[in-house]
């Protein structure tokens, strides 16, 4: 490619003669990445495809801009851009070396290298820029382990990660210009919440399928995406029939215990495709596991898992019969609003807890050696039997793990219930959620802060 064209492309994802399309604000992201900006590493974003990454790479870059950066300082390239004819280092290297020549002036340039792992082997040329102080680089890519192994052992302790999730809940209101300044501007506005919460369970929360009309049709794509780009061309899997398989079932199955025997006999594929593929999907960020809790390491490795999708849209969009189904939902979005909190604070742990009599809980989460909280998501608590399984189950697991409250989420049940001298708090999944994501990354949330919600 001529050094023109290949500015030609840049200036399409530059601010350097133009304004670029920066999104609704995502203040969370922007003001952690400002936060790491201050330190003298390599910021990684990681995190599923269009949850938004390239969105808060740009407003980033417009806040900089803001705060006095000449735009021809900073450079953003999109390694995507199927406008590239070439690949490969020496590539990145005449990319970099054209907008120095055309663009850049004397201060040292900032790089926000998006979808890097097109580049075959990018972790030595960003290690040598970053030694050699050529360069402040922010990268970014929707696969953790592409972006974490090699460039982990080469830069050790010299870059800072920071995942972006799709929309949180509060997030999502507020793309739905459902604005609230506290929690006190809340009350009274209960019913446009809860009908915003149903449209959350059932297309899920990227930012575009928040936004857009055609729902469905988006996460559709979305999924062809992510199994052709992510996952076929990535791994090189010649078996694509076999990979719609794994991740249909994984998709229809979240909240279930699954081995990876028992999707070898259900689906008939050999256990080291199921485990190979298991791998493949959580490194595009599709699916999480989640372990048993147990003091014993061998039996945690031993037990069944349970997957999480990253989105419940998804799992609508490929054939999950939602209606059938919205207690699931509502535990996977626990689940991955629980995710986010861990992406931010290395010390906490999360499993399921279950016991030889099948009694279960469905989060267990520890915060450094101490098991803080307990949650049980149960959709339908005007049931008697229900409630008081659920009920027996955390008490089982309270007096076991020797905690002393718990919670019950709920679709709308709220109280509190005190049993043996156990104290079970219920809250309903909006409040919940809400106030959750109000916290800092290291507090649990305690039982009182629902209050005045
Ligand atoms: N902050 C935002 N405001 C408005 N739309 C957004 C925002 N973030 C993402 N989107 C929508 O989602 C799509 C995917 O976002 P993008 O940033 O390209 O994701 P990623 O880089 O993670 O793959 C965008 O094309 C846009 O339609
Ligand atoms: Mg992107």
């Amino acid at each position: 490619m001529t050094k023109n064209e290949i500015i030609q492309i840049l200036e399409d994802w530059n601010f350097w003669n133009r304004d670029q399309k920066t999104g609704l604000s995502r203040p969370i992201y922007i003001s952690r990445l400002t936060e790491l900006f201050s330190s003298n590493q390599v910021i990684t974003i990681t995190g599923p495809r269009r949850a938004g990454k390239s969105f808060v790479m740009r407003q980033m870059i417009k806040q900089l801009i803001n705060n006095g950066q000449n735009p021809k300082d900073i450079m953003h390239v999109n390694l995507e851009d199927p406008r590239f004819t070439e690949s490969g280092v020496l590539f990145l290297e005449k990319i970099f070396q054209t907008y120095r020549e055309y663009i850049s002036g004397q201060n040292t340039p900032i790089l926000f290298l998006d979808e890097i792992q097109e580049i075959e082997g990018f972790e030595k040329w960003i290690r040598m820029m970053h030694e050699l102080s050529k360069a402040k680089i922010i990268i970014s890519g929707s696969n953790a382990s592409l972006l974490s192994r090699e460039l982990g052992t080469l830069l050790t302790g010299r870059h800072i990660d920071m995942e972006v999730f799709p929309l949180s809940f509060s997030e999502f209101l507020s793309f739905n210009n459902i604005a609230f300044a506290n929690t006190l501007d809340l009350i009274g506005r209960e019913s446009e919440i809860k009908s915003a919460l149903r449209k959350y369970i059932e297309y899920g929360s990227f930012p575009e399928v928040a936004l857009e009309e055609q729902k469905k049709e988006i996460l559709l794509s979305y999924f062809e995406d992510v199994i052709t780009k992510d996952l076929l061309r990535r791994y090189k899997i010649k078996k694509a029939q076999d990979l719609r398989s794994i991740v249909k079932y994984y998709l229809s199955n979240v909240t279930t215990l699954s081995t990876f025997k028992s999707i070898e006999r259900s689906l008939g594929m050999s256990i080291t495709s199921v485990k190979n593929y298991t791998g493949y999907l959580e490194q595009a960020y599709l699916i999480f596991p989640l372990q048993r809790f147990s003091f014993k390491v061998r039996e945690q490795e031993k037990s069944p898992r349970k997957i999480y999708a990253i989105d419940t849209g998804l799992c609508n969009a490929v054939g999950f019969r939602f209606s059938e189904n919205y207690g699931r939902l509502a535990e996977n979005i626990v689940f991955v609003s629980l995710k986010r909190k861990l992406s931010l604070n290395p010390n906490m742990e999360l499993f399921y807890w279950k016991d030889i009599h099948h009694s279960e809980v469905d989060f267990v989460i520890k915060d450094g050696l101490k098991i803080n909280r307990l949650i049980q998501v149960c959709w339908n608590m005007e049931d008697e039997k229900t409630k008081n399984r659920e009920f027996r189950s955390l008490q089982k697991a309270m007096k076991e793990l020797n905690v002393s409250k718990a919670t019950i989420i709920t679709e709308s049940t709220e109280g509190e219930e005190k049993l043996n001298g156990y104290m079970v708090k219920m809250v309903p999944l909006w409040k919940w959620l809400l106030a959750e994501e109000s916290l800092p990354a290291g507090e649990g949330q305690a039982p009182s802060a629902h209050k005045g919600l």
